[in-house]
């Protein structure tokens, strides 16, 4: 196909998809698509004007007419920089608890596919392999045990100034994994023909130069 290629990423929390996806598109000088940003921005939207998780055709028209600026890190939502904001773990439970509305999703597909420019995409998320860009020439699912994730979202939060307990964190990372794989659409799990990388003992630059190796593999000449 002359569509531009995409590597999909994704995993559950803290599985270091973020991370990982936006090493591989610097490492290719690719653009990056971080799709649970675009679930945290509907979360942190609705929360302010007040709609409610299961207000599902509210959330959709707000999901549709969103004013998003993506540039560098930094994301603009109605013209406020929230890049920080949208990181606090309530934020990311609402967006999970959203999430699960078919209405919901279907308002942000276009414009994660936007994202697929030349000379090539990154995309981590839930459902970039098996819905979003089903396509994509490769794709990775990324795990962690759960305590390996706990630990690198606890180190995050504290970084970035945030308030963390390792006991709240082990139980929310838990029932949001259970809520975003059991849910009746777009479900967190490998499409066929992903490949598996566990990087609970892995460092970033091992998770990184794996991913690197399968593009070179399924696009040669590329990587
Ligand atoms: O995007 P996702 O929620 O999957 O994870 P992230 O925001 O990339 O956070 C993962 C954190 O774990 C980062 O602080 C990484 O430095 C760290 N980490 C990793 O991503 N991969 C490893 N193999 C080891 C640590
Ligand atoms: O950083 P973390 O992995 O904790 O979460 P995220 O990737 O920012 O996504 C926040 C929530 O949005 C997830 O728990 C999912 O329920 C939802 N999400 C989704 O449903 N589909 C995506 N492609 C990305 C995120």
């Amino acid at each position: 196909s002359s569509l531009p290629p995409v590597i999909t990423i994704d995993g559950p929390t803290a599985s270091g998809k973020g991370t990982v996806a936006h090493r591989v598109a610097d490492a290719l000088g690719f653009h990056y698509l971080d799709s649970g940003a675009l679930y945290r921005l509907v979360a942190l939207r609705s929360q302010r004007v007040g709609i409610e998780v299961d207000e599902v055709k509210d959330l959709a028209d707000l999901a549709h007419g969103l004013h998003l600026r993506f540039r560098g890190d930094k994301i603009w939502l109605e013209g406020e920089e929230v890049s920080q904001l949208i990181r606090a773990e309530d934020i990311g439970n609402r967006a999970s608890a959203l999430a699960v509305h078919q209405q919901v999703r279907e308002a942000l597909t276009a414009r994660q596919r936007a994202f697929r420019t030349r000379p090539g995409l990154v995309a981590d998320g839930r459902d970039m392999g098996t819905v979003i860009f089903p396509d994509a020439p490769v794709k990775v699912f990324l795990t962690a045990s759960v305590e390996a994730r706990a630990e690198r979202r606890y180190k995050q939060l504290i970084d970035k100034g945030f308030s963390a307990n390792m006991e709240d964190l082990l139980r929310d990372l838990t029932a949001r994994d259970a809520r975003d794989a059991s849910r009746a659409v777009a479900p967190l799990r490998p499409a066929q023909d992903a490949h598996l990388l566990d990087t609970s003992d892995m460092t970033v630059d091992q998770a990184v130069a794996q991913v690197l190796a399968w593009y070179g593999q399924a696009v040669p000449g590329q990587a």
